[in-house]
């Protein structure tokens, strides 16, 4: 009994120390630790991201440290500070985050894993002739699975469902084909890893957060097992789907090279599978929402396909003359793409503004840059910048917008879907080809349309900022069928 009383005040008073020693020193950001002793602001950071660095934003500028569960993050706002911190890889470091990260999330540890020579090695795949490779076998893949959907399979028939699980499982499917393969072409394998995937995705943010109940962390586990084991391979005398195979044989000897134990390859592969196929099918659904939700939008693009069509080369001239495509691409990253780039801070630094103003960083503290609120959502940037504009992103005479300005001054990001610096998306040339061929081939295929013609965009689910890109709570329920052969693409329609 004298025991637990003596540990209880042990730490009541560790948690009245921790309370009670933070202070701002001088040159340090605006400090905010929030009413609630240790977990300080953790809890609205993690319910909306998005809402509480706004507020934090306009109490305190755009630079502030806040107290997060025991840590004390700053937080960067000014997007003409961010190559200070994406170039400094001495006194920040990103290993230690993304360490953390791969626990939680993952269960995956990797003592000796060197990021670089990851990141070396995922360019010498999504960069130069490989990623041609990579593009052509995407198409092909793309072909296949979209020609064992119910719509390829009752060619007159409208189907109806909804927008968002339409694109996920098709985007997804398709990379899985293009990038791990499957045992023996059965390609009903696709289905259970989809489904055990999206069961596990679904609660990523609460694992990274060590927020999930009981029974969350019970489902994410199994789901994890699971992947664990359709990832590992096919059994002995089984062939896998040709390229992909390549791809993560290739991936599994570089982690051999590594020293990687056995168990932390077959993890890492989840991880892998995460990064190459989380993004891109969200990004697909917001892209073709916008355009359903916005029929000036829809028209341009239509437009602009049609042309296509009429050419030569019509998929080779897709990813490099689709000007209104990309402006729409990249509007909609703009208002969607959310990911939140964390450095620890390993030793003191001076962050200096573009006026002179010096700002200390304490070692041991995070730092978090969120280009979501500043470039992309920043009024003095973007006008209206919550509405969706398709073309924001291109100049008077069509060619691509490039220049964005604050205060008069040329920005030098203007959207940051992909990040900055050493840790920018190593697959994002993949990741538009991808997008790009895959609305291509809803518009050229498809009679697609909204099933009410008056719905609106389904809401932002608020806990996934930080995660990359935002997915909806709900989703926006539409109706296609294959186009009949004699039709175009002329047809707009008007709401
Ligand atoms: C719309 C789709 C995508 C978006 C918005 C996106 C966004 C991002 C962002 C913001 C980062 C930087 C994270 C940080 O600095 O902490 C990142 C990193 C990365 N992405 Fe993507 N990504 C997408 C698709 C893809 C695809 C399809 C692949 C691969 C096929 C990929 C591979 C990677 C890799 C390997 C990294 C880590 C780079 C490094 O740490 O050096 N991404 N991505």
């Amino acid at each position: 009994m004298i025991w637990t009383v003596l540990l209880l005040f042990k730490g009541l008073l560790a948690v009245i120390l921790i309370y009670k020693r933070r202070c701002r020193r001088e040159n340090e950001p605006p400090l905010d630790k929030g009413y609630i002793p240790w977990l300080g602001h953790a809890l609205e950071f993690g319910r909306d991201a998005a809402k509480f660095l706004s507020r934090m934003k306009k109490k305190h500028g755009d630079i502030f440290t806040v107290r997060a569960a025991g840590r004390y993050v700053t937080v960067l706002l000014d997007p003409n500070m961010y190559d200070a911190v994406l170039s400094d890889t001495e006194a920040l470091d990103f290993k230690s985050v993304s360490k953390v990260l791969m626990q939680r999330m993952f269960s995956l540890t990797m003592p000796n894993h060197d990021p670089a020579s990851e990141r070396a090695w995922m360019k010498q795949h999504f960069h130069g002739p490989s990623l041609v490779q990579l593009c052509e076998s995407m198409q092909n893949n793309l072909q296949l699975v979209f020609s064992t959907t119910d719509v390829a399979q009752n060619p007159q028939q409208w189907s109806t469902g909804g927008l968002f699980s339409f694109c996920y499982s098709l985007l997804f499917r398709a990379g899985y084909l293009t990038l791990f393969g499957v045992c023996e072409n059965d390609v009903t394998q696709l289905d259970t890893v989809y489904e055990e995937f999206r069961k596990f995705d679904g609660l990523l943010a609460k694992l990274a957060r060590q927020t999930e109940k009981r029974e969350e962390r019970r489902m994410a586990r199994g789901a994890q097992e699971r992947l664990w084991q359709l990832l590992s391979g096919c059994g002995a005398g089984q062939s896998t789907r040709a390229l992909g195979s390549s791809w993560q044989r290739s991936y599994l000897e570089h982690l051999q090279s590594e020293e990687v134990e056995e168990e932390s390859q077959r993890r890492a592969m989840l991880l892998q599978l995460w990064v190459t196929q989380g993004n891109a099918g969200p990004a697909a659904f917001w892209l073709l929402g916008f355009l359903l939700t916005h029929p000036e939008a829809m028209c341009a693009v239509r437009a602009e396909i049609r042309s296509l069509q009429l050419q030569r080369h019509p998929l080779a001239n897709l990813q490099k003359h689709t000007p209104v495509l990309d402006s729409v691409l990249s509007e909609t990253l703009r208002l969607r793409a959310a990911a939140l780039i964390t450095r620890e801070v390993v030793q003191d630094k001076v962050l200096q503004t573009g006026a002179g103003q010096e700002y200390l960083l304490r070692r041991g503290d995070r730092l978090c840059l969120f280009p979501f609120l500043s470039p992309q959502m920043d009024p003095q940037i973007h006008r209206e910048p919550e509405k969706f504009k398709y073309d924001r992103f291109l100049n008077a005479d069509g060619t691509e917008k490039k220049d964005f300005f604050k205060g008069g001054v040329r920005m030098k990001y203007c959207n940051m879907p992909w990040g900055a610096g050493s840790n920018m998306c190593v697959g994002r040339h993949f990741a538009v080809s991808g997008i790009k061929q895959f609305v291509y081939m809803m518009l050229t295929n498809l009679d697609l349309e909204l099933c009410d013609q008056q719905s609106t965009m389904p809401p932002v689910n608020p806990s996934r900022y930080g995660f990359g890109m935002l997915q909806p709570i709900g989703d926006l329920e539409i109706r296609y069928r294959l186009k009949p052969a004699s039709s175009s693409l002329e047809h707009c329609h008007r709401r």
